[in-house]
């Protein structure tokens, strides 16, 4: 188990700009009592670009450049050895997560934990929002429909990722082009439903089970914030009704802990800029202690770090 981390902190990408309290989470890290050294490798700044008017999505220019920083940003820590930790900023930077994670790690599989399964294609959003269409970006099977030429600021940018190396957690609102194509490569994925049926420890359990079978590959974990209900994370630009517990959410962080194999997490969608005084506070607590969960803090208590008993 690496027990170094390096967070990239970043704070504006695509069409909301993200604050995110960066210190206050290096230091909630560090007390944790997870042994961890924290390297915070500071806030990635991106040029400001004038953008046209939609071209099948909005602020391609924008969106493309800062995700190419990310995805360098990110493949540089990886190569460190250092388990890769981005905190967003709205979900589009996982285009550049995953694609710097790959370039490093190209076995990684990925845990996709959202409301949302951000698999539309340039082609199917309804929105035009990129932060809905990552992964179709990223998969080898959806090649051929993204309008490449139309979009040369993602020119720098090969997909990586089988799409049956991706498992969906948490889902509850997919448009019809989603849908289908979740449908037409049998895609793992575990909706709100399964999870009620199931139980959030069956779920989590058949996601790896599926992507990584003889749990050899890296995992990447994409965790938005809005897979836990509103009640506990308000401020975020996509809340919707009836999602995972806080106690879920924390379920999932420490099972993939456990697995040792978490290689690189994003936590986006957590916006300071929307939603109630009430809901900003319970959004950035529920963003640290996932975090923290994922990088070793347990509810039932760690030791002092090197401790052992005799
Ligand atoms: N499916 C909708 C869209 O494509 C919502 C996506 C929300 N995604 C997010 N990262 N907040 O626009
Ligand atoms: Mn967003
Ligand atoms: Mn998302
Ligand atoms: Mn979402």
């Amino acid at each position: 188990m690496k027990n170094i981390l390096g967070i990239s902190v970043l704070n504006v990408v695509s069409t909301v700009p993200q604050i995110i309290i960066s210190t206050t989470v290096s230091s909630t890290v560090t007390t944790a009592n997870t042994g961890h050294n924290v390297e915070d490798r500071g806030d990635l700044n991106f040029d400001v670009f004038k953008d046209d008017p939609r071209n099948y999505v909005l602020n391609p220019k924008a969106v493309g450049a800062a995700t190419k920083k990310v995805s360098k940003a990110v493949e540089q820590a990886v190569r460190d050895n250092k388990l890769t930790v981005t905190l967003g900023g709205d979900h589009s930077i996982s285009i550049g997560t995953i694609h710097g994670h790959a370039r490093a790690e190209p076995n990684l599989c990925l845990l996709w934990i959202d409301a949302h399964a951000d698999i539309n294609t340039p082609l199917t959003t309804p929105s035009g929002n990129i932060h809905g269409t990552p992964l179709s970006f990223l998969v080898n099977q959806l090649k051929d429909t993204i309008p490449w030429a139309a979009l040369p600021s993602f020119d720098w940018l090969q997909p990586c990722l089988n799409i049956t190396d991706i498992a969906f957690v948490g889902l509850r609102d997919l448009d019809p082009g989603e849908r289908y194509i979740l449908q037409k490569f049998n895609i793992t994925s575990f909706s709100i439903h399964e999870v009620d049926r199931f139980g959030i420890h069956e779920v989590i359990a058949r996601s790896l089970e599926a992507v990584n079978p003889k749990g050899d590959r890296p995992i990447h974990m994409s965790f938005d914030i809005d897979s836990v209900d509103p009640a506990a994370t308000g401020a975020t630009g996509t809340p919707v009704p009836g999602g995972l517990t806080f106690r879920e959410g924390m379920f999932i962080a420490e099972h993939v802990y456990r697995t040792g194999l978490l290689s690189a997490l994003d936590l986006v969608e957590v916006n300071p800029e929307v939603g109630s005084r009430q809901d900003k506070v319970n959004t950035v607590m529920t963003a640290v202690e996932v975090l923290t969960a994922c990088l070793g803090k347990k509810r039932e208590g760690n030791l002092l770090p090197g401790y052992q008993l005799p």
